[in-house]
């Protein structure tokens, strides 16, 4: 993809998207633990999740002393201070950002582990979110010394099918591994980022018009439809990480500030949660590239989600 190009918007919509094959170059600062020591580490993994990407992928990084923490939960609890020989967090990028409550938790974190790293899932651009991570982490004195990232079944339903999504192989086995050995030997490293990818991302900001302090912050009754087919189960009730949907006596109403995450539209048995169709010129606009076909992690139930993400009481 050309630096110089100019993009148009529906090109930034599925520019989430075009290939870009990171060299995964080893730079500085390893060092080796024994087993036994690698066993004895106390490990934490704060993720989030939208579709269960980021909980599969923390999940496979999780060791023998490892405790997963939801940052939905721990941000409903209140709890920002977290103490273990090593810390990881794990969250998909939006727009090549994090998602606004992991920005949001990070600058209130107080992290205590000598080892801290980051794995950061995408769909098929990732573009300069190890630096975006490092800059933002940094800045809230919360510095990381692994920031890796990984390619997974992309769910941005305005760009991509997820019937077809689910058909490509993206060397997920393999890729995990590589992460997996080098967060065993805690590795410091951070992903290499090239011109090509930051310009990809300012020219995304620019079409997009969202403000990059931010990211994806939407509202959720501008940007979603519950139409008649809903049947009252209360799914979206419990997998929104922010407690968006409820339930009334003859329908369900959504209101409030969106991550994006795609967890109500995505697993709404129905299909009775739909884009809004937009023409004020809004980014995205509500067009879809199936609107029949959506997607959960193969190896996440319904149940997981449930309890990663339900803002109930
Ligand atoms: C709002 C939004 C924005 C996204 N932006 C990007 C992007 O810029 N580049 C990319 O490669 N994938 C992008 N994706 C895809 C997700 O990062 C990817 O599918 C991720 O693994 C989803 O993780 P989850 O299943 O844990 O929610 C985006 C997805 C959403 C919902
Ligand atoms: S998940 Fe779908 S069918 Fe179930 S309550 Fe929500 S909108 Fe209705
Ligand atoms: S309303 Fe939907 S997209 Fe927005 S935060 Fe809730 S689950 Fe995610």
């Amino acid at each position: 993809m050309s630096t110089n190009k100019k993009i148009s918007r529906r090109h930034a919509l599925k520019s989430m998207g075009a290939v870009v094959v990171s060299s995964v170059v080893a730079s500085s600062g390893v060092f080796s633990l024994t087993s036994f020591e690698a066993k004895r580490n106390k490990r934490i993994i704060l993720y989030f999740t939208g579709t269960g990407n980021c909980l599969y992928i923390a999940r496979q990084l999780a060791g023998e002393n490892t405790e997963l923490l939801s940052i939905p939960q721990m941000v409903k609890r209140g709890k920002y201070e977290f103490e273990a020989d090593e810390i990881g967090i794990v969250y998909p990028v939006y727009g090549h950002m994090p998602p606004y409550m992991v920005r949001q938790f990070i600058q209130k974190a107080k992290l205590n582990a000598k080892y801290k790293f980051a794995v950061l899932t995408y769909g098929e651009m990732k573009c300069d979110a190890v630096e975006i991570w490092d800059r933002i982490s940094r800045k809230a004195g919360n510095t990381f010394d692994y920031i890796g990232t990984i390619v997974m079944v992309n769910n941005w339903l305005p760009g991509f099918d997820m019937n077809e999504q689910i058909k490509i192989d993206k060397h997920i086995p393999e890729n995990l591994q590589k992460i997996k050995t080098d967060i065993s030997q805690q590795k410091h490293w951070h992903e290499p980022v090239t011109e090509e990818e930051r310009q990809i991302h300012r020219e995304f900001i620019a079409r997009s018009g969202l403000n990059p302090e931010v990211g994806f912050l939407m509202k959720s009754e501008k940007y979603f439809t519950v139409t008649n087919a809903c049947v009252g189960c209360g799914i979206c009730t419990y997998v929104c990480p922010r407690g968006n949907y409820e339930l009334t006596a003859r329908s369900v109403k959504t209101s409030g500030d969106c991550e994006f995450c795609f967890a109500c539209i995505q697993n709404c048995p129905q299909r009775a949660i739909q884009f809004t169709k937009l023409e004020d010129g809004s980014f995205p606009d509500g067009t879809e590239k199936n609107p029949n076909a959506r997607y959960r992690n193969e190896h996440i139930s319904l149940m997981d989600l449930k309890l990663a993400n339900n803002q109930k009481k």
